[in-house]
């Protein structure tokens, strides 16, 4: 998992050449939004079947995937097909079912993911997924040349970023120390954040088995507050874009739950963007981000938790690659 995680910046360039799963899908919701002005929906494949999803021919499907053959997501693909929507796979396996069963594939070229949970295809899922929403935005209409092209060269600045993020490693391993007998932890974002809270949650109970939580930064104080004291760990996203109004709005927003959360006593572990230095002075523990684009933010912001997920489960002496009850590609 550990060499995985590292090869992530690798995993990114490669996909700049060329192109997990839902909560890359949910990150994907808002680049291909904001950059392509198209309305996107996102939904759990094992879900997908039972709603009666309203597609036909006019709606594209975009189906995510490492492996290219979860059982869940090829019968969502089949069912989109049989109703008319053509269909779009990500995958990160060149030539698996879901791959071959569509109209049109991006392959994620992050190399081999033998580790059961998946960390660099996610980056690369999000990374081909921005690459997409660019794209589009370009053929609709939506963006000029010219921003598309500043869009690409943020794009292709993000494997030296996600260099420096790593070097937070050691500092992640000081708080799996620190932390390692909490049980359990919350996890918050806003906005495009919110999926990486959930995927840092995801990560923590998979590979360490410590309960985790994922919710909407906003949403806490509609019910999970009542939770929040020294016992519940609050891991928070709060890095913005300062050239953004938007992302400052946010921001402010999560100072505020911050200063909240505070007043509850929990001990907070914030991601802030570098040179910030309000977060730094409110939270117990900030990792640093660099600088980024607030619709990049999210492929940076993952790498720190992975890491925090990996030293908690090496610290419990877990087989941190091979979790207990999981399999890597679930075709049943
Ligand atoms: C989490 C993880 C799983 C997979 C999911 C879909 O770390 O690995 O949640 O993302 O089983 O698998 P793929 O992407 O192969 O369809």
């Amino acid at each position: 998992m550990l060499r995985e995680i590292f090869e992530q910046p690798e995993a990114i360039e490669n996909i700049v050449a060329s192109g997990t799963s839902r909560h890359a899908g949910m990150v994907g919701q808002y680049m291909l939004q904001d950059l392509a002005g198209i309305p996107v929906e996102v939904d759990y494949a094992s879900e997908f079947e039972y709603r009666n999803p309203a597609i036909g021919t006019h709606e594209v499907t975009i189906v995510i995937t490492q492996s290219g053959e979860t059982a869940d997501t090829m019968a969502a693909q089949r069912l989109a097909r049989q109703k008319g929507s053509r269909t779009i796979a990500i995958s990160n396996v060149v030539g698996a079912t879901i791959a071959r069963e569509a109209d049109g594939v991006l392959y994620t070229n992050a190399g081999n993911e033998v580790s059961i949970a998946s960390t660099k295809a996610f980056t690369a899922q999000m990374a081909v997924l921005f690459l997409f929403s660019a794209y589009l935005g370009q053929v609709r209409g939506q963006l000029s040349q010219a921003a598309a092209k500043r869009w690409i060269e943020e794009l292709l600045l993000l494997p030296k970023k996600a260099e420096a993020v790593l070097q937070s490693a050691e500092a992640c391993k000081h708080l799996a120390e620190l932390f390692q007998s909490a049980e359990d932890f919350l996890f918050v974002g806003r906005a495009i954040h919110y999926p990486i809270a959930m995927d840092g949650a995801l990560k923590l109970k998979e590979v360490s088995y410590v309960h985790a939580e994922g919710y909407p930064t906003g949403e806490t104080k509609h019910g999970p507050n009542a939770l929040i004291d020294e016992n519940l760990p609050v891991v928070m996203i709060a890095t913005h874009d300062a050239g953004d109004a938007g992302s400052v709005l946010r921001y402010e927003k999560n100072l505020a739950a911050l200063r909240g959360f505070k007043k509850q006593r929990a001990q907070v572990i914030a991601l802030a963007s570098e040179g910030d230095q309000k977060v730094g002075e409110l939270a117990d523990h900030t990792i640093f981000i660099p600088q980024v684009p607030e619709l990049l933010g999210p492929i940076l912001e993952i790498i720190p938790l992975q890491l925090f997920a990996y030293y908690v489960a090496v610290i419990k002496g877990l087989d941190v690659d091979k979790p207990r009850n999981l399999v890597k590609s679930v075709q049943e």
